[in-house]
């Protein structure tokens, strides 16, 4: 199935297992990606392997798309771990905007966008799809100077990249606090008339009503969410924020049927994430946090959910009731999650 790259979840290390890609489809991505896996261990380690396979057996929904990321800076290594997981997804993506240390000392993700790098870049993608059986795409970061961009995507699309996803920001600029994507990169990739493949567009979407915006400036094929997703898996469907106590049971619910693809910590980690987005200033939230890591299973958080949220929740209410307004239970989007400091690895 050639993937539909109109709205995609994007690759988060730790937070892009099976349960949230489902529930992203169901409320409106149309390809959903994993984080970006290691090939050493898809090949090395067999626990990894299996893990991954694991996660990877189920479609998340029959018209979506699944991509596995992989990371990593050999074309030999990169073949031979596709392989391993190719029979389990749409398209395999290569990782060349991650900025995190790992990546400077192993020299991958965004540490190859260097021009010195590129022929390297070009060699792994060409071998990529050369070798596998489903489409071979490329996640980007702007090159340094950002003028350069363009003509390193040109140069992944004569490799063989089916589409390009560009993050509009210089690996230095890791950072949200550190400046917005530039769109108007994406804008200039999509102005190239040598470049004919789709780009997807990524970053600065915080609400439903930046989905168009930014497809009207940047004219791009597609668009791809990462950190707001997490906080509202609904995004791509839907311009009412979902209750987080419900998204969270709903996604709950889907961990419970299918068991063991997301860690405790992941899920735990998602629950906090959607109930974040809206309530980190509700007088509760610290207690929740608290309880939230204190739960050793799935029961646990469901009660949490079920029954100590909820009360927590009356309580605020009745005391806003009786006091100040500030109490109500509601969405603080000025204290949403868009600067959490979470590491991509
Ligand atoms: C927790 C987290 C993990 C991430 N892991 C990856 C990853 O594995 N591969 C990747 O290409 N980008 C990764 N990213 C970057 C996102 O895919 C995305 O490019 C970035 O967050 C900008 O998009 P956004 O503004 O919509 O969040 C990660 C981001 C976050 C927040």
């Amino acid at each position: 199935m050639s993937p539909d790259l109109s709205f995609i979840a994007a690759p988060m290390v730790n937070q892009s297992d099976f349960p949230f890609r489902r529930i992203a489809a169901r409320y409106g991505a149309t390809t959903v990606y994993t984080q970006m896996l290691s090939p050493e261990r898809l090949i090395h380690d067999q626990e990894y392997l299996e893990s991954h396979r694991r996660d990877l057996q189920y479609r998340v929904e029959e018209s979506v798309s699944t991509v596995v990321q992989l990371c990593g800076n050999n074309a030999e290594e990169i073949v031979e771990a596709g392989r391993k997981i190719q029979d389990l997804c749409d398209a395999i993506d290569l990782n060349l905007g991650c900025p995190q240390e790992v990546a400077r000392d192993e020299h991958f993700g965004a540490y190859l966008l260097g021009q010195k790098d590129w022929p390297i870049v070009e060699n792994i993608v060409s071998c990529m799809a050369q070798s596998f059986m489903v489409p071979v795409s490329t996640k980007i970061r702007l090159c340094q100077p950002s003028t350069k961009t363009v003509e390193f995507a040109e140069r992944l699309q004569a490799s063989g990249s089916s589409w390009i996803t560009l993050h509009a920001r210089t690996v230095s600029s890791r950072r949200r606090r550190q400046g917005a994507a530039d769109l108007s990169e994406v804008k200039k990739l999509k102005e190239s008339e040598r470049l004919t493949i789709p780009v997807v567009s990524n970053g600065n979407v915080r609400v439903f009503d930046d989905l168009a915006k930014n497809l009207d400036y940047t004219g791009a094929d597609g668009l791809m969410v990462g950190e707001t997703l997490l906080g509202n898996p609904c995004l791509f469907s839907n311009d009412a924020l979902p209750d987080p106590v419900d998204i969270s049971l709903e996604y709950l619910d889907i961990c419970r049927l299918y068991p063991g693809v997301a860690t405790l910590k992941t899920i735990q980690t998602h629950i906090r994430h959607f109930i974040d987005f809206q309530c980190t200033r509700r007088p509760w939230f610290k207690k929740l946090r608290v309880a939230l890591n204190a739960c050793t299973d799935l029961d646990d958080i469901e009660h949490l959910l079920r029954v100590k949220v909820p009360r927590w929740r009356d309580m605020t209410m009745k005391s806003a009731k009786e006091g100040s307004e500030d109490e109500r239970d509601g969405i603080d989007m000025e204290d949403s999650g868009v600067l959490w400091p979470l590491p991509p690895n």
